[in-house]
């Protein structure tokens, strides 16, 4: 263990790789101090980091990994987002630890019992710079939900709506480049930033390609009541069906991650001090005080709460046993984990797609020459067609009381589904593409755990998703996997579906074979988040007040995943980026 700078009054560091003091990733003159540390370079952590530094903040980032160009193109090319192999959710995955926290789950007890990878981003950029892209933002009704929890109306729409367009900034699709006249559609440029050199550093934008395969998926949806939404999902209403706006710098066609937007900037334009390859291992308390220095803590929804556990804070009786000394006795720590959970019904189909650009020898050479040479094609795309609903009465005729009654205290606008179309290469026997529909339950009631087994930063948290723990969840998605196959059957599909189901296939039929198929194939859509849940009464679970600030403790907030009181209704990344700006912003005003 290492101890090399002023760092180490606040943080115990590890550098995982082999380092002699010489070489230490502390160089510099003599002992720096700072005012801020930010522990874990990811989505908020670097976001964070910046705006302070930009206020002339002395900021240093402390992250346990290194830099993604590590891994050449993989994390750049849109069009290689989801077959990077670091998404493989099985228990025999492939390590890639420059990109990676390896994270195994505990067995699934409602899911047969499976283990499975759960990719978490280990390099500076965090999850931001593995994830597949998908920006949009949460309903009014889901931030007037958050703000009563949080007992502060900093997170109604209306409040948190300049943070959003504060972080990013949008560009109107590439009409000409996408060039696929049937996939037009209107869009709110009113709650962007847009062409100002003013504008948030997080590059929001369309792809430019379509898959085909998608514009026929638009059509099925639409037949089952999922009709385009006239606003797209970024002016606080979720409803029907969208081409999303993704996390992609038009001009290069290459990802924006909170690495190549934000910290970019920062290592520009401010003094921001970045300790790239550092492991905090524990925060270091004099009494309950982090003293003369504030750390946030964005470490993301597994490893925040693993080190509040580590450094004292968390549910006693677990510290106790594990020889940590109590700091704060919060029985809410890594508690409370909502993970949606997430299913597919596929066909063969004989549209052009994605899944054949991408395998197709002959293709591969015209594809890379587009997106290299005009930034478009295959490679410029990284997912497409999303659409939400509120399952229809139909539907829900066999929810038993509780579940109807969970579902009804949720907001009026707050979907239970998000569908979600896209293709795969074929399984041979003539099928050349398979065309994916998939359906993620976006309101767990099923509650997970983050927990540790030592007090060793080395040792990995222990984690549990949870799902399909309550029952409720097993209906929902019973239900939502036959609006699925609804789809399938509704008429618009026909003239390009080839063969039978290919999963999980007809035989598949009764509620109790839906299930089990859906215990046996579920898979997450890696948006963790509540581990740390934001509220006002420790007592009763909460971490972390509004002001992100952990309860018990001074001079420590957890900014990140983690402390949303709830699981977001679809993609979390804009609403962590912008609850980011929003504590910056808050404590760059004395709060
Ligand atoms: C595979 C995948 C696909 C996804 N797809 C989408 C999508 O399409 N759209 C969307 O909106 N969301 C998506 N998400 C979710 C979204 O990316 C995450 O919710 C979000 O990035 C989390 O941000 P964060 O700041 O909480 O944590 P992260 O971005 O994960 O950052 C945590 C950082 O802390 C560092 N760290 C942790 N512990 C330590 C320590 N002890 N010392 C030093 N550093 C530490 C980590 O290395 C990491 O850099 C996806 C996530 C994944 C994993
Ligand atoms: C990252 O850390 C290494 C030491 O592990 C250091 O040599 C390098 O300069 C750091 N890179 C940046 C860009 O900070
Ligand atoms: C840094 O601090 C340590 C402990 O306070 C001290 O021993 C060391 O000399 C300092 N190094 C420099 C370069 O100031
Ligand atoms: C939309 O246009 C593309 C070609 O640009 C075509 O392949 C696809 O079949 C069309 N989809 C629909 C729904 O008409
Ligand atoms: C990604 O990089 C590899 C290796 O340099 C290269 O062969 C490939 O063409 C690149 N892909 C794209 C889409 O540019
Ligand atoms: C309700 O249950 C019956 C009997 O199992 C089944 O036939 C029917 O398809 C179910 N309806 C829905 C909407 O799930
Ligand atoms: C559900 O509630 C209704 C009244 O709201 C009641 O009539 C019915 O018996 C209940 N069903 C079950 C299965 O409990």
């Amino acid at each position: 263990m290492l101890f090399p700078s002023c760092i180490f009054a606040l943080l115990a560091l590890t550098v995982p790789v082999k380092s002699s003091r010489s070489s230490s990733p502390f160089p510099g003159p003599g002992n720096a101090s700072y005012e801020y540390v930010v522990v874990g370079g990811g989505t908020a952590g670097l976001a964070l980091a910046t705006r302070l530094a930009s206020a002339e903040k002395s900021v240093a980032v402390v992250e346990a990994g290194g830099w993604a160009t590590e891994m050449g193109n993989m994390t750049t090319v849109p069009g290689y987002a989801f077959s990077n192999p670091v998404l493989a959710p099985i228990e025999e995955f492939p390590p890639i630890p420059l990109l990676d926290w390896e994270l195994l789950s505990q067995p699934q007890t409602g899911a047969n019992d499976r283990r499975v990878h759960y990719a978490a981003g280990k390099t500076l950029g965090g999850s931001s710079a593995i994830n597949t892209m998908a920006y949009h933002r949460a309903t009014k009704q889901t931030h007037r939900r958050w703000a009563d929890i949080a007992g502060h109306a900093g997170y109604t729409w209306e409040e948190m709506l300049p943070f959003f367009v504060k972080s990013s900034t949008l560009a109107a699709p590439d009409w000409d480049k996408r060039d696929t006249p049937n996939a037009t559609f209107e869009f709110d440029s009113t709650v962007f930033c847009t062409g100002l050199p003013s504008c948030g550093p997080l590059q929001v934008s369309y792809s430019n390609w379509v898959d085909p395969t998608n514009t026929w998926f638009a059509v099925a949806l639409g037949a089952i009541g999922l009709h385009p939404s006239s606003l797209g999902f970024n002016s606080g209403s979720l409803s029907g069906g969208a081409y999303t706006t993704e996390t992609i710098d038009p001009n290069s066609a290459t990802r924006s991650s909170s690495q190549t937007s934000y910290l970019s900037w920062a290592l520009e334009n401010t003094q921001l001090k970045v300790y790239n390859r550092t492991l905090a291992s524990r925060i270091v308390f004099k009494n309950t005080k982090a003293k003369g220095v504030v750390v946030i803590l964005s470490g993301g929804v597994f490893h925040s709460p693993q080190l509040l556990m580590l450094s004292g804070i968390g549910p006693k009786i677990l510290l106790e046993s594990l020889d940590i000394t109590v700091i704060s006795d919060l029985p809410g720590v890594g508690q409370n984990l909502q993970d949606p959970i997430f299913f597919s019904v596929q066909s063969g189909v004989t549209t052009p797609s994605l899944a054949i650009e991408l395998a197709d020898p002959n293709r591969l050479e015209p594809n890379v020459e587009s997106y290299v040479n005009n930034q478009a094609g295959p490679y410029s795309y990284a997912g497409g067609y999303i659409a939400f609903e509120k399952l229809p009465t139909e539907s829900r005729v066999n929810f038993s009381n509780r579940t109807s009654s969970l579902l009804d205290s949720l907001p009026d606008d707050v979907p239970e589904i998000e569908y979600l179309a896209g293709s795969f290469p074929g399984t041979g026997n003539g099928v050349t593409t398979v065309g994916d529909l998939s359906a993620a339950v976006l309101n767990p009631f099923s509650r997970g755990s983050v927990t540790i087994s030592s007090a060793d930063a080395a040792d990995p948290p222990v984690i549990d998703m949870g799902w399909l723990t309550d029952p409720a969840d097993a209906e929902v998605a019973v239900a939502a996997f036959r609006r699925l196959r609804q789809a399938w059957a509704a008429g618009s599909l026909d003239e390009w579906q080839v063969g039978p189901e290919v999963t999980p296939g007809a035989e598949v039929e009764t509620d109790e074979q839906i299930l089990d198929y859906v215990r046996a194939n579920v898979i997450q859509i890696w948006h963790a988040s509540a581990t740390n849940s934001m509220g006002t009464d420790p007592d009763t679970g909460a971490v972390v007040d509004w002001r992100a600030k952990v309860f018990g403790v001074d001079g420590l907030r957890v900014v990140d995943a983690s402390v949303l009181p709830f699981a977001l209704p679809g993609h979390p990344q804009a609403t962590i980026y912008a609850f980011a700006e929003k504590i910056a912003a808050s404590i760059l005003e004395g709060n």
